[in-house]
């Protein structure tokens, strides 16, 4: 069913800005957008400052701005100033909505605004028909997550709630059940008589810049790995989907979640770049974590006794977001120079930046006994020309309804349900220089990201 009316709560705010406008203009230029969109927040903008801060926004993209394209999506929004929690907004919305059957709700507000909106919304009889998109993040722990899905439930059904996961809009994480299913050389070796460890890898260069207040409460372990990550580490760890349809592959990654313990706090390593509690927003004294390594388990027959290991952090050496999976070493090799240290193979799937896909190779050096690593590797890019950004492909799917690639209400609370201990007994964070690779060592030895293009063949300290 597609929407005949986006309505943006919070149009002036950060995600606007980076994000939301030029997806809107992309969706635009590609002539996907059929109707009206009207931003509603606080600030005192008119139709000239909107338009203003689209422009903007686009160019920040770095993209020529089309003229007719732009001037079609001005068209199409419109400003309504008003106080989410003043009821009188939401009469003026229904004016303004007067004729729309299926309206889209795209709440990028505090979380804590999610509940009182969407109940104001059905106050002003403006939820039948509708659909209701939710950024992140969904609660803080497993009780308020349940809490904000039953007191959503109390005037959405399900089927009217998107919950957004800007990592499932990956090009690469999208593709990784095709990669892992699609391709007999892989899916055989895809388990623990073959693989030693999954290292999944979230490193940025920056630190939390702006986003103090925002990020404070929050934390790396809620930012980035109650979501995005292990939604990674499911497509990574699941069974084969058996039919068509979103529901098939949910069911396939909520049986991941299903099959992983609690997370051991004694297993994880929390840190904090120095400076951090300088940021404006943040707290005296914060004890919020900039980095968080963990190591969880899937205790299933293909997984059992195979450590994954999850690492997020900010303000570190290089960005980089990646899987890396290591596969079990050889055994000692007699003819070989240095016998009883063959490497093991890596297959490195990087998600961020330039996507693409590398398996480190154990191959013969030009002269002598000894192996050396080489690489195949891929750009997707390259090959397969450049994907919808994320925001572009959640928006046009949330327009047009389809839902596969938003967050069922089981599995974000059973993801909550995973990480739940770390949230309530976190050791203290250890501090870390900003610009190395946090504060390490953690459990096991870290190996680096791939940091090189990929048609670069010289190998890298971290894929030693
Ligand atoms: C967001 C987090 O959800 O994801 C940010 O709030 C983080 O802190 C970002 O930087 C990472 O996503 P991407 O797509 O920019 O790598």
């Amino acid at each position: 069913m597609t929407a005949d009316a986006l309505v943006i709560f919070g149009i002036t705010g950060d995600l606007a800005r980076k994000m939301t406008f030029r997806a809107l203009y992309r969706l635009e230029t590609a002539g996907l957008l059929h109707c009206p969109i009207i931003g509603v927040a606080l600030d005192d903008w008119s139709q000239d400052h909107l338009v203003a801060a689209l422009r903007a926004a686009v160019e920040a993209g770095g993209a020529a701005v089309e003229a007719a394209a732009f001037e079609r999506l001005a068209g199409r929004l419109s400003y309504l100033r008003g106080d989410f929690t003043d009821p009188a907004t939401y009469r003026s919305l229904a004016g303004r909505l007067e004729g729309a059957e299926r309206p889209l709700f795209y709440l990028e507000i505090p979380p804590s605004l999610f509940a009182p909106v969407v109940e104001a919304l059905a106050a002003a009889n403006l939820t039948a028909g509708a659909t209701v998109m939710l950024e992140k993040p969904f609660g803080h722990d497993l009780m308020s997550a349940r809490a904000l899905n039953a007191r959503l439930h109390r005037v959405l059904t399900e089927d009217q709630i998107l919950r957004i996961d800007h990592f499932l809009g990956k090009q690469p994480v999208l593709d990784i059940q095709f990669l892992r299913f699609a391709n007999a050389l892989l899916e055989p070796v895809w388990n623990r008589d073959h693989v030693a460890a999954v290292q999944i890898t979230l490193a940025e260069d920056f630190g939390v810049e702006d986003r103090g207040a925002f990020y404070d409460p929050v934390g790396a372990l809620r930012d980035v790995v109650q979501n995005h990550l292990l939604q990674v580490l499911a497509l990574i760890a699941m069974e084969t989907p058996v039919s068509p349809g979103s529901d098939a592959l949910w069911d396939r990654r909520m049986d991941v979640f299903r099959a992983m313990a609690d997370v051991d706090p004694a297993h994880c390593l929390r840190g904090q770049y120095r400076g951090y509690l300088d940021v404006p927003g943040v707290k005296p004294g914060s004890v919020t974590e900039t980095y968080v390594e963990l190591e969880l388990a899937v205790d299933n027959w293909r997984w059992s006794g195979v450590p994954f290991f999850i690492r997020a952090g900010k303000a570190l050496a290089a960005r980089a977001t990646e899987v890396r999976v290591v596969f079990k070493r050889p055994p000692r090799l007699a003819f070989l120079d240095e016998p009883e240290h063959p490497a093991p193979n890596e297959l490195v799937l990087r998600i961020d930046p330039d996507p693409g896909l590398r398996i480190g190779m154990l191959s013969k050096q030009a002269s002598g006994q000894s192996a050396k690593i080489v690489h195949l590797g891929l750009s997707f890019a390259a090959e397969l020309g450049k994907p919808p950004e994320p925001y572009e492909r959640l928006l046009h799917d949330a327009l047009t309804g389809d839902r596969s690639l938003f967050t069922r209400q089981d599995v974000v609370e059973e993801t909550w349900r995973v990480i739940q201990p770390l949230v309530e007994h976190p050791p203290a964070p250890v501090p870390y220089e900003p610009g190395s690779w946090g504060p390490g060592p953690g459990r096991t030895s870290w190996q680096l990201p791939w940091l090189s293009s990929p048609h670069d063949r010289s190998a890298e300290h971290g894929d030693q």
